[in-house]
This record gives C-alpha cells, structure tokens and sequence, in this order.
C-alpha cells in the first residue's frame, strides 16, 4: 500500500484555509482516495483539550515558549495518533494549520528563535513533513475583516475554530505573521505553493488542485 500523502493549509486568519481544505478533502473523495480532513491544533482527542486551552480567551496570556511547547504536545500525540497511522493505510491527510504556524506565530512574530523553533520540529514532525503545503496570501486587514464576519459558532470552519487567542492582537502582529509564511514558500519551493486568498473560492480551489498535479501527486482534469 503506498503512503498516503500530507497537505497542509497555512496561511492567516480568515485566509480560508478550513474553507479549502475542506474543498480539497471532497475533490480527493469525490475521486476515489481516502481522505482524512484534520486540523491543528487538535485532530486527536488529547489534542483538542490542547486546543481548548491554547485558543481558550481565559489563558491568552503566556510567552512563546509555552506557546510553542503546547502547540508541540499536541501536535506529537495528533502526528502520533492521527496522521501517521492514515497515511499508513494510505489515506491523504488535510491538515488546516501545522508546523508552519508554530514557525511563524511563536518563532517569527512571538520572537522565539529560530534554533528552539527548528529544535521542535526536528523532534516532533521529524520524518512527518508535508508533501505540499499551500499558503493562502492576502492582507492581513481583508482576512481579519472576513475571520470576524464568520458566522458559525465552532467547528472546523466555524468562529471559534481558529486563533482566537491570536485573533485580537494588533494588525502589525498579523502583517508579520503574513509575511512569515510568504518567507517560508520563499525558502521552500518544492513543497510550498502561494496562492491569492483573495480570489473566489472555486478560482483558490482550483489553483490548489493544479498544484497537486503539478507535483504530480494526482493528475489533472
Ligand atoms: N475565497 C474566498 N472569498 C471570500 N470569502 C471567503 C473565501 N474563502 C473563505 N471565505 C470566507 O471567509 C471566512 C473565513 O474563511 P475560513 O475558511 O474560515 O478561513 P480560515 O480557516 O483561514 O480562518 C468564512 O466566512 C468563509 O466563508
Ligand atoms: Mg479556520
């Protein structure tokens, strides 16, 4: 059976990543694979409790260190219990959100350095790194705009299942997280695709399907 593969959404709040992973997890479906559409943090049991506590507006304050260990804690045992395990069996993992994140909101805008940041991920993602990681690009100021006009109450998708410890920090904070993540594509490549967030979402989803084939993941249609 070959592995399956990882994709994962990066990008800022309201960028659309839960919107277009979910996308993507129907597409994959819709075409026969396995899918397993998963987000950070969370996607396992201890995991969400993580979650809950992280993006929990009660314990918003506390350094990036801590930060960066939680989002590890549970991204080890989501790695542990849910992704390695899928793409095992062969099945595609969708993640909304991973280590990018945790690169850009504790190391590049929460200050922590680079080596503590590389340190965890050598030790937690290890072996584990996406085959394609898409980052959704617009202004900071547009994607704030959009995440504070959501409408659910939770869920993936929903207001409540992203940053919302993050959420309300200054507009500069955000701009740095955005640029974060167009310095990691920049770095790399080969896994990384930039994509306009501001398009219509059938144009995002389509740019994000064209780049699994252009890596020759799936073919095209
Ligand atoms: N391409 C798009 N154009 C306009 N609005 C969008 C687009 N993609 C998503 N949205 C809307 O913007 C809001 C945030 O999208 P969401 O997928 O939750 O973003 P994220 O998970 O990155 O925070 C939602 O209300 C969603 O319906
Ligand atoms: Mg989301």
């Amino acid at each position: 059976m070959a592995r399956g593969k990882l994709i994962t959404f990066e990008g800022g709040e309201g960028a659309g990543k839960s919107t277009q992973a979910r996308l993507l997890a129907e597409r994959l479906r819709a075409e026969g694979v396995g899918a397993v559409l998963t987000r950070e943090p969370g996607g396992s049991a201890f995991a969400e409790q993580v979650r809950a506590l992280i993006l929990g507006p009660s314990t918003a304050d506390r350094g990036a260190l801590a930060e960066a260990l939680l989002f590890s804690a549970a991204r080890a045992d989501h790695l542990e219990r849910t992704i390695r395990p899928a793409l095992e069996a062969g099945q595609w993992v969708i993640c909304d959100r991973f280590s990018d994140s945790t690169r850009v909101y504790q190391g590049v805008a929460g200050g922590l350095p680079k080596a503590v940041i590389e340190a965890l991920e050598r030790l937690v993602v290890a072996e584990t790194a996406p085959d394609v990681t898409v980052v959704l690009d617009l202004p900071a100021a547009d994607g704030l705009a959009r995440a504070r006009s959501r409408s659910e109450p939770g869920g993936p998708g929903g207001r409540g299942s992203d940053a919302d410890a993050f959420e309300g920090r200054p507009l500069s904070y955000h701009e740095r997280l955005r640029d974060g993540f167009l310095m990691i594509a920049t770095a790399e490549p080969e896994r990384c695709v930039v994509i306009d967030a501001l398009q219509p979402e059938a144009e995002v989803a389509q740019q994000v399907w064209a780049a699994i084939v252009a890596r020759g993941l799936r073919q095209g249609g």
